[in-house]
Parts: structure tokens; C-alpha cells; sequence
């Protein structure tokens, strides 16, 4: 199938490929290698296998669905290890890109709600289409509260609207206590901004290039010692102009 439009394919260094946006400049995964970012930042980032071995249903919400492959990796992973029911919502502003990645899924519509949707015998996925700060607060009562949350929105600087203190307050009303959050993003105006909104904000794994990224679990304490970094730094939490 051709690829979406506006979109090239990018070999990453661990052999699977992303995409990269014209839209937005900027790729969905870092080029030292897409599947091993996933697998570190969201799999090993939101403790999946944990969950999965203790539970037996697993909800996770995912921002940003671009290539698939958070939602591919997920699901391979869940159906070697456990009999648990994984149930996957994913975000995305770009139909194009969900129809490219998901040809079998269904094209669902309920008034002003728009969605992809794939059965699998111990899955669901569901990809909600449109501006994510609006098709969330329309979702609100048809979605279960989510175990953890990938944040994998472009960058802050490309993408800001999806990393405000008020994008994170309303990720922890869709959340459960102690659910986690995990990111690349290491910036500190994310980090501010995680923390205003209630989250508990600490530091992740380095990946390739990059040194750090971020963790966060709702309504529990932040690291005393990333608190203590945070306010030496003048930068702010990042708003969202138009919601404040
Ligand atoms: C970094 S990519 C996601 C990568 C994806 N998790 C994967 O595994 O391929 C970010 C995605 O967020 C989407 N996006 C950007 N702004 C959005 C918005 N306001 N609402 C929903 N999706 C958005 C982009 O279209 C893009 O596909």
C-alpha cells in the first residue's frame, strides 16, 4: 500500500523503519532504531509485563498512533507472555496514517465520534481520529480508566499542545491512582508541567543520544531529588494558551 500522505519511510538503525511528517518535520521514532525505543520507553517505561503477569486486563491509552507500532509491539508482547485481555485506545490526528497501518480495522462513526476499531481472541483496539484535546473530553464517558499512558506525541517544540499542564491534568482524569506515564521527553518545561498537574514525576531510561527521559505514576509523590533540579530552573510548565 502507498504511504500515507505527506509522509517518507526511515530505516532506523534496529532494522524496523518509521515515519517521518512533513507536517510536523520531525520522525515518530529516533532513527537509533524505533522498535527498541518502544520496547524501552513505553513497554519497559509503563511496566507492562508487570501488569500483565499480576492482571488480567490491561487498559492503555497511547498518544499519538503514527506508524503503529506501539500498539504492534504491545500486543506482540502481551500475547507471549499472559492469557491477560489487553484493551489499547490510541489517539491520532492523521486518518491517513491509521488506515495506511491498519487496513483489516473497522471505520466506525457515532455523531461527532470517529474511530478505527480491531478485535483480536485477547485484544482491542480502538484509534480514536481527530485533535486529541477535543476527542478526549468527547470520549470521556466511553472510556474505562487506563493503567498507563504512552506520551509519544511529536516533540514539545513541534507538537507543545500535547504536553501542557493542562493536557496532563486531563490524561489524570482518564487515569487510575498509581497508573503509569511514561515519555522520551526529558525537557524540564514537561517535567513542570507533569508535576502541576498531579502527576509524580522521575526520571526514565536514557535511549541512544538522548541522556534521559520521564516517568510518571498519578497522584503519587515526585523524586525529592527531580524537584529539588526542577525549581532551580527558571523555564516554566508549559500552558495551553487557549485552555488557561
Ligand atoms: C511520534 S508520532 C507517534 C508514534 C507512534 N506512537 C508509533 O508507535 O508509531 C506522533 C503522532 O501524534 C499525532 N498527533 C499530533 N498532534 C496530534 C493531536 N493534536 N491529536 C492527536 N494526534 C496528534 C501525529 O499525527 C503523529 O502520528
Amino acid at each position: 500500500m502507498n504511504l500515507p500522505p505527506r509522509h517518507r519511510l526511515v530505516m532506523t538503525e534496529d532494522g524496523s523503519t518509521t515515519l517521518h511528517s512533513e507536517l510536523f518535520d520531525e520522525s515518530c521514532h529516533s532513527t537509533a532504531g524505533a522498535r527498541e525505543e518502544t520496547r524501552v520507553h513505553y513497554l519497559q517505561g509503563c511496566h507492562v509485563e508487570e501488569w500483565l503477569t499480576q492482571n488480567s486486563i490491561m487498559h492503555i491509552l497511547e498518544v499519538g498512533f503514527g506508524t503503529g507500532l506501539g500498539w504492534q509491539e504491545t500486543h506482540l508482547f502481551a500475547q507471549k507472555i499472559t492469557n491477560a485481555f489487553l484493551n489499547f485506545v490510541s489517539l491520532e490526528l492523521d486518518e491517513d496514517l491509521v488506515k495506511w497501518a491498519l487496513p483489516e480495522a473497522t471505520r466506525h462513526q457515532d455523531g461527532k465520534r470517529l474511530w478505527y476499531q480491531q478485535d483480536f481472541p485477547r485484544a482491542q483496539l480502538k484509534v480514536i481520529i481527530g485533535d486529541a484535546r477535543i476527542t478526549v473530553p468527547q470520549w470521556f464517558e466511553h472510556l474505562e480508566k487506563f493503567h498507563a499512558i504512552y506520551q509519544d506525541a511529536f516533540s514539545p517544540r513541534k507538537n507543545p499542545t500535547l504536553w501542557t499542564t493542562e493536557w496532563f491534568a486531563l490524561l489524570g482524569q482518564l487515569s487510575h491512582p498509581g497508573a503509569r506515564l511514561a515519555t522520551y521527553s526529558a525537557s524540564i518545561s514537561i517535567r513542570k508541567a507533569l508535576h502541576a498537574a498531579g502527576w509524580g514525576v522521575y526520571p526514565g531510561e536514557a535511549f541512544a543520544r538522548k541522556k534521559a527521559s520521564t516517568r510518571a505514576q498519578w497522584k503519587c509523590p515526585s523524586d525529592p531529588d527531580l524537584l529539588i533540579e526542577l525549581a532551580k530552573h527558571p523555564t516554566p510548565a508549559l500552558k495551553d494558551l487557549e485552555k488557561a
